[in-house]
């Protein structure tokens, strides 16, 4: 079992759209996949066809709320919510997260709830070949959590130097907060999203990264593989299914598929 978590410190750039189109590769791949989603915005959880709405529906909230006693795995995974995708379960996100943050400042351990919990339940844990977490762009007491849980963490970031700053901000911050947890470096890639071929921006945003001083940091961490802006992407999301099923030979599906080569061959798969 590993544990990816998508971060940055800026939003829209693309993290719960990997986390779900690598989730679904990786599931048609035949392994078991977990995706967990950890942003209160729930993208991730109405990808998958969730009625967040329902009051019986159990959500990440509930590992955090320390007032209640936690649900079992069993109660908590969804399994296969979305039919068309077997091997992906998840555990759907809430609105109610930015209160277990009121809930857990001061609680003692608050940063590895997560961690325990799957530490805890390891043996229902262990069945998944890949636990996915999507986070929101936030240094947030929950994102501490699901940074801490992770084997790796991988940046991502749109074609914006906003984006870059994000993810550079990022790298600051969590290094300082790891190291205070005694946790290992666990940073261990840069995605550029949102390629634009046609434009030059995007051109000189990759030749900045490749030479500029300032950004020695992320050049370390940059995957090869830089996935394109392609509309099939966006479609795939409207139709709640990864772009790995809704059309496996589009310029996007077709990028996501080497990223995950990639993370392979650097074993972080
Ligand atoms: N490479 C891409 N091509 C086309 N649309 C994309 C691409 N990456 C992301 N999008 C779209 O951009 C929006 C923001 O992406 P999202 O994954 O929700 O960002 P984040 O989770 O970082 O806030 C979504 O509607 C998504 O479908
Ligand atoms: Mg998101």
């Amino acid at each position: 079992m590993k544990v990816l978590t998508f971060g940055t410190l800026k939003g829209g750039v693309g993290k719960t759209m990997l986390c779900f189109n690598i989730g679904g590769i990786l599931a048609q791949l035949d392994n078991k996949v977990l995706i967990v989603d950890s942003d209160l915005q729930g993208n991730l959880t109405n990808n998958m066809g969730i009625d967040r709405t329902d009051p019986d529906l159990k959500t990440t909230y509930d590992i955090f709320n320390i007032d209640e006693p936690q649900p079992t795995p069993e109660q908590l995974v969804l399994h296969t919510p979305n039919k068309k995708i077997p091997n992906l379960d998840m555990i759907a996100g809430s609105i109610f997260l930015h209160k277990a943050e009121l809930k857990m400042a001061t609680v003692a351990g608050r940063e590895q709830i997560l961690k325990n919990y799957f530490e805890d339940h390891s043996e229902f844990f262990s069945r998944y070949d890949y636990i996915l977490l999507d986070t929101n762009p936030s240094m947030s007491i929950v994102n501490q959590n699901a940074f801490l849980a992770s084997d790796a963490v991988l940046l991502v970031s749109d074609v914006s130097m906003n984006a870059l700053e994000g993810a550079q901000l990022f790298i600051a911050l969590w290094e300082e907060a790891r190291k205070r947890l005694r946790a290992p470096d666990n940073i261990r890639g840069f995605i550029i999203n949102d390629f634009d071929s046609r434009n030059r921006l995007s051109a000189d945003f990759l030749e900045f990264i490749k030479t500029s001083p300032d950004t020695a940091d992320i050049r370390a961490l940059m995957f090869d593989t830089i996935i394109p802006r392609n509309v099939r992407i966006t479609e795939s999301e409207l139709a709640a299914v990864p772009i790995s099923q809704y059309d496996i030979r589009s310029k996007g599906c077709e990028a996501i598929a080497s990223l995950v080569d990639e993370l392979a061959a650097k074993k972080i798969l």
